[in-house]
């Protein structure tokens, strides 16, 4: 059997991962589950691990759901390990929405400033499970969810000792079922090749019945949105003329000011998202605590996450059964994109095979999306650095080169009062 250990047990995203390995139970027979987190979240990680419970033996299969607070005992001889850890909990994406934006720039969790606080405070966590998985269970693959999953496995792959780490999003599985959508086909029939970065993925190529149907879909890419970014209407002239169908985050980038002034306005009202998601959050646990409740409730929709634990899931089971199929995600480039580096972190299509993902090749992404591809990936490269190293001046190299902070002055005091909002979670600095 295949023994699982999921970081950020205490997620309320839990139940869609246990439903993704009941769902594949015949070919990925999960054994064991163990959930780990730290002290302040196992209220909520004994909550989810009773929903757990609850969920497998209605499905009847012999899985076993652990708990704990111990990482190391938990890693012991483990088969697949996923981080869907949030450092500082919600209260610090609080601060990473909020504090940009009372400064008159965007505060997202993986873009512009809030995005390299969330990943300096991340990726020395993401080395330590590194560390211990290579001791523990260094045949294990870790399947990395936590944001900024871009500068995350920058981080990881260049300075960190293990090989095994995947990045994984949602956003190429959902175009991939938007754009299968749009041509009335179901998702197997229809071949799409994702190439760029992290919340910033183009679908560069539709392929059905053998037909190259990309300019097609160009034309019907209009208003495809998702939970947490809402009214991406794209106007068609633009994106013809682009060549490649751009993802829901790059509405930050190419819509920044209607996007800032809508977000200045939930600033007011104290409605960013991850206010939101906290009130989301306190109405999912109060379901979970419900005996009666067996099955993930509809509520988790709200969340921005849909089709995580399909995308997940379906990766474990590719690498567990060698299934040589296709899927997106994080991993070195290779030179599938000739864009990049061979040693940067790209968000790709590969091929997944029990030695992991192989790129597949991308060819040159338009000269119209490489200005901005290469000012996301330098500032990844900044970010990733100063996490590593604690350099006061890395970090405000990366705010600007970040085409969200514009100006010196801001990129200054942002990065002081973010260093001091977030300096028990900061300790490199
Ligand atoms: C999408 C992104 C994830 C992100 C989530 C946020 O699914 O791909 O990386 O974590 O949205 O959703 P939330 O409900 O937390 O705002
Ligand atoms: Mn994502």
């Amino acid at each position: 059997g295949v023994k699982i250990v999921t970081i950020g047990g205490g997620s309320s995203y839990t139940p869609e991962l246990v439903d993704g390995f009941l769902k594949r139970y015949e070919s990925l027979p999960v054994r064991e589950l163990w959930l780990v987190d730290v002290p302040q979240g196992k209220e909520k990680m004994e909550i989810v691990a009773g929903l757990a419970r609850r969920m497998v033996a209605k499905a009847g299969v012999p899985m076993e759901i652990h708990t704990t607070l111990n990482r190391r005992e938990a890693l012991k001889d483990a088969d697949f390990v996923t981080t869907q850890l949030r450092v500082g909990q919600l209260q610090a994406r609080i601060k990473d929405e909020r504090i940009p934006l009372s400064h008159g720039i965007l505060g997202q969790e993986t873009n512009g400033a809030g995005g390299l606080f969330k990943g300096m405070r991340t990726i020395p966590v993401i080395m330590d499970i590194c560390r211990d998985m290579k001791e523990l269970c260094p045949k294990a693959w870790l399947i990395n969810f936590t944001n900024p999953v871009g500068m995350v496995m920058e981080g990881i792959n260049r300075y960190g000792e293990f090989d095994k780490i995947i990045g994984l999003c949602n956003v190429p599985i959902g175009m991939h079922k938007a754009i299968a959508e749009l041509l009335n086909r179901p998702l197997d029939e229809v071949d799409v090749t994702f190439g760029g970065l992290n919340h910033m993925v183009f679908a560069t190529k539709v392929v059905v019945d053998g037909k190259d149907v990309t300019k097609e879909v160009l034309k019907l890419w209009g208003d495809q949105s998702v939970k947490n970014i809402k009214g991406v209407v794209w106007n068609p002239e633009f994106i013809k003329e682009l060549g490649v169908l751009p993802c829901s985050y790059h509405r930050y980038y190419y819509m920044t000011k209607e996007y800032l002034e809508e977000e200045l306005e939930k600033f007011e009202k104290h409605e960013v998202r991850a206010e939101f998601v906290k009130a989301v959050e306190d109405k999912l646990f109060a379901l979970y605590q419900d005996e009666t409740l067996c099955e993930k409730p509809k509520l988790l929709e709200e969340r921005g996450g849909a089709y995580y634990s399909d995308a997940a899931c379906s990766l474990i089971d590719s690498i567990y059964n060698d299934r040589g199929d296709i899927q997106v995600v994080n991993t070195k480039n290779n030179g599938a994109i000739e864009n990049f580096e061979v040693d940067e972190t790209v968000e790709v299509s590969c091929r997944i095979t029990k030695n992991g993902p192989v790129p597949v090749t991308v060819g040159k992404l338009p000269k119209a999306v490489n200005g901005l591809i290469q000012q996301i990936k330098s500032f990844e490269l900044a970010g990733s650095e100063a996490a590593v190293t604690g350099s006061k001046s890395k970090a405000l190299l990366a705010l600007m080169i970040n085409p969200l902070v514009m100006s010196q002055k801001t990129a200054e005091i942002v990065l002081e009062e973010l260093l001091e909002a977030h300096k028990e979670y900061l300790p490199q600095f």
